[in-house]
C-alpha cells in the first residue's frame, strides 16, 4: 500500500519549512517544499514573481502545484501560508495525505519574521500586517482538522505529535 503524504500548512513563520526537514530526516520520506519548487521552476524568487506577474499568478502557480503534489505519495509537504485561501487545495490534499496546521501568536510570528525581506506580503509595518493577515485569516487554519501550536517548542517538539498522528493511518 502506498504511503500517505504528511502536509505542513500555517501562516508564515509557523515553522513548515524548518518541521519538515525534521519530518524528512526521521522518516526518511522525501521533503517538497512548494514555495522553493515555485522560485526553482520559475527562475525567479517569489518576491520577484510577485513584483512582476502579480500574486494571482503565484496563487495559479501554486494551485498548479497542488494538483501535482496530491497524486503522490510517501511526501513531506511545506507549503506556502496561503496555500488555505483556495479551499479546493486543502480538500486535494486531505484525498492523499495527512493535513496539519502549524500555529504560532503574532508575538511568535514577529519575532522568527523580524528580519526577513522574503515575504512581500509583510513588506510594510510588518507588525501590523501579521495581526491583520493573521486575524483575516484565522477561520481558514482553524478548518483544518489537525493542529499544532508551536509556541515554545523545539523543531522536533514539533514534529511528534505529527509524527504519533501519522503513525495511526500512515
Ligand atoms: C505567503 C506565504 C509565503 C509565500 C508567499 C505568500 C502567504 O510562504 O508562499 O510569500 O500568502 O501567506 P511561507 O508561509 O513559507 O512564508
Amino acid at each position: 500500500m502506498s504511503k500517505r503524504n504528511i502536509v505542513l500548512v500555517g501562516f508564515m513563520g509557523t515553522g513548515k519549512t524548518v518541521t519538515g526537514r525534521v519530518l524528512a530526516a526521521r522518516t526518511g520520506m522525501e521533503l517538497v517544499d512548494m514555495d522553493s519548487m515555485i522560485e526553482e521552476r520559475q527562475g525567479k524568487t517569489i518576491p520577484e514573481i510577485f513584483a512582476q506577474d502579480g500574486e494571482p499568478v503565484f496563487r495559479t502557480l501554486e494551485r498548479e502545484l497542488v494538483q501535482e503534489l496530491s497524486k503522490r505519495n510517501g511526501l513531506i509537504i511545506s507549503t506556502g501560508g496561503g496555500i488555505v485561501l483556495n479551499p479546493d487545495n486543502i480538500a486535494d490534499f486531505e484525498k492523499t495525505g495527512l493535513v496539519v496546521c502549524l500555529k504560532a501568536s503574532p508575538e511568535t510570528i514577529f519575532q522568527r519574521l523580524e528580519k526577513d525581506t522574503g515575504r512581500p506580503l509583510l513588506s510594510g509595518d510588518k507588525k501590523g500586517q501579521i495581526a491583520a493577515l493573521l486575524e483575516k485569516r484565522k477561520p481558514l487554519y482553524d478548518a483544518i482538522a489537525h493542529g499544532v501550536n508551536t509556541d515554545g517548542l523545539t523543531d522536533e517538539q514539533t514534529a511528534d505529535p505529527i509524527l504519533k498522528l501519522y503513525a495511526l493511518e500512515p
